[in-house]
């Protein structure tokens, strides 16, 4: 699996010094909140493990699924897979997502969740692709801006792989040339 990442974009060291950062940065924000932390399956789930750790104040978590990814390319078009089990009705949620690239998935799920009478909606992207950006929309909690470049580990996946490696790598293009991508 490791012979497919070209370089480490985000090592395990820098990856723990952000969620330590941004939970340090939620809890003030959030102190005597009604705080519902929101993951975005799949690609989140582990920073999302990793960030919730470092959020000292009380919150309840929950997960939402969608997708808009067929291999490398987006298909602009996002899918609602999975819904809250919680009634968000007066929380302040905060939605973690693993990269904010076109932006589609966000506004898109900002726009769902709008209509739900949430108390307030924030979001936090451990990456952010600024350069590949088609939706008008801003993260509130930021990781690491990055490069246009196609990043799998920790969570990010190519075809659903490499979700399990410890840090953020560049996939080899070739990997995704060779499937004709
Ligand atoms: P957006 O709607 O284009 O902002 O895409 C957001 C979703 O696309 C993320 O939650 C990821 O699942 C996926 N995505 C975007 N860029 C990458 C990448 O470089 N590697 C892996 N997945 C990505
Ligand atoms: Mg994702």
């Amino acid at each position: 699996m490791e012979r497919d990442v070209e370089s480490i974009l985000v090592s395990e060291e820098e990856i723990k010094q952000i969620c330590k950062q941004l939970g340090e940065q939620i809890t003030r924000d959030y102190e005597g909140k009604n705080l519902l932390v929101v993951s975005v399956l799949k690609g989140a789930v582990v920073f999302m493990g990793d960030l919730l750790r470092e959020i000292k104040c009380h919150c309840l978590i929950d997960f939402l699924s969608v997708s808009s990814y067929s291999g490398t390319k987006t298909t602009g078009v996002v899918k609602f897979k999975k819904d809250l089990d919680i009634d968000p009705d007066g929380m302040d949620i905060l939605i973690v997502e693993d990269i904010l690239d076109s932006g589609i998935t966000l506004s898109y799920l900002k726009g769902v969740l709008m209509g739900r009478n949430a108390n307030s909606i924030k979001i936090c992207t451990l990456l952010d692709k600024p350069a590949n950006r088609k939706a008008d929309i801003k993260a509130d909690y930021i990781g690491k801006v990055i490069p246009d470049a196609f990043v799998i580990g920790y969570g990010l996946d190519y075809d659903e792989k490499y979700r399990n490696l410890p840090y953020i790598g560049i996939l080899k293009p070739s990997v995704y040339e060779e499937k004709g991508e």
